[in-house]
């Protein structure tokens, strides 16, 4: 069974790790953001402090921790540029498989799923996001396949619209 739990700091060595396995580090390394894995971790180890507003998981799969996972209220995330998508309600997430044995295994989609109930029990919560590299085929299949939809063309950002709260 998969499963999601807080990050403790015993896990942030592990997260390290993943962050900087070749399968992950293609994705997290956003050149033309300027942004590097030692941005990711410099934000996980300030979660007590200036982003405290991101909710950083562990996800466990019979129990063994296998990957990572964080989201945010999008109103919170005052840098990102989320394009056309209203942000009231809106949370942004990201996710990595870091056990390379663990990928192609349906456990991606799986671990959205569990975003979504998590973000999905909020009263608040409209919307969920990810903005992906456009090149990351799994990465945009898992989230197609978990209702997700592109929002423009150009872009690269997903959305999942909470059918249940939007006022008709
Ligand atoms: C993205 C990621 C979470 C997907 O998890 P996963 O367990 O490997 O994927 P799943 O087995 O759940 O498969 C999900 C879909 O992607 C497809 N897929 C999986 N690996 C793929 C690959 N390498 N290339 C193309 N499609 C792929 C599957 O066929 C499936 O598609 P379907 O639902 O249309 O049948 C995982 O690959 C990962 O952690 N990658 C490294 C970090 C990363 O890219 N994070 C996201 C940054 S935005």
């Amino acid at each position: 069974m998969l499963t999601l739990r807080a990050l403790e700091d015993s896990d942030v060595p592990l997260v390290s790790e993943w962050l900087n396995k070749e399968h992950v580090k293609r994705w997290y390394e956003l050149p033309h953001m300027g942004v590097g894995i030692d941005d990711w971790l410099a934000e996980i180890n300030a979660r007590d402090g200036d982003f405290k507003w991101i909710t950083y998981q562990i996800v466990l799969w019979q129990g063994k921790p296998i990957g990572f996972c964080q989201f945010y209220r999008c109103e919170d995330s005052i840098d990102e540029d989320f394009g056309t998508m209203p942000i009231e309600g809106a949370y942004g997430i990201d996710y990595l498989i870091g056990e390379s044995d663990y990928l192609g295994r349906g456990l991606g989609k799986q671990m959205i799923g569990l975003l979504m109930e998590t973000i999905g029990s909020f009263p608040d919560a409209k919307r969920i996001t990810a903005d992906i590299d456009q090149d990351n085929r799994a990465s945009a299949r898992s989230l197609l396949s978990c209702g997700f939809v592109l929002l423009d063309d150009e872009g690269s950002r997903y959305v999942w619209e909470d059918k249940s709260k939007q006022v008709i």
